[in-house]
């Protein structure tokens, strides 16, 4: 997770976030062991704008991988660690089992370490996924 963390703040260098001035990097480590990183991508038009984790989703997807097993997100603009938002709960848990790793952090000491299953319980739709899969 530690390497992982770090895939994540590099990618955020990489944001564009104009509006907000909160530059997000995210790093999914897919199942054969790449790794796929995403920043957060603003729009003027705000409710466009794409979040760092959903953009490593897509980098993923787009390569084929479809399952990950650990992501890192990484927010050098703000001190304490900031979570996934429940957008991207959503999207990362048709792609990772409960169990799957979830680290994050700001520019402090902190990380949290949990897990999709622990940021996104009670995933109503589950079965459908499961279904869609088979
Ligand atoms: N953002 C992310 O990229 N991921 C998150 O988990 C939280 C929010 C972005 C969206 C927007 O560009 C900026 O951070 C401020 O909300």
């Amino acid at each position: 997770m530690d390497a992982l963390f770090e895939e994540a703040q590099q990618a955020a260098a990489y944001a564009y976030a104009p509006y907000s001035q909160f530059r997000v990097g995210a790093a999914l480590l897919a199942e054969d062991g790449s790794i796929y990183r995403g920043c957060n991508v603003e729009n003027r038009s705000f409710g466009l704008t794409l979040c760092a984790e959903r953009s490593a989703v897509v980098q993923g997807v787009s390569r084929g991988r479809r399952t990950f097993i650990a992501l890192a997100v990484a927010t050098p603009d703000s001190v304490s660690p900031v979570g996934p938002c429940g957008a991207c709960r959503q999207v990362l848990s048709e792609f990772m089992a409960p169990q799957g790793r979830v680290r994050f952090g700001g520019s402090g000491d902190e990380r949290v370490d949990t897990t999709i299953g622990q940021l996104y319980p009670y995933d109503s739709l589950h079965d459908l996924a499961d279904r869609e899969k088979s």
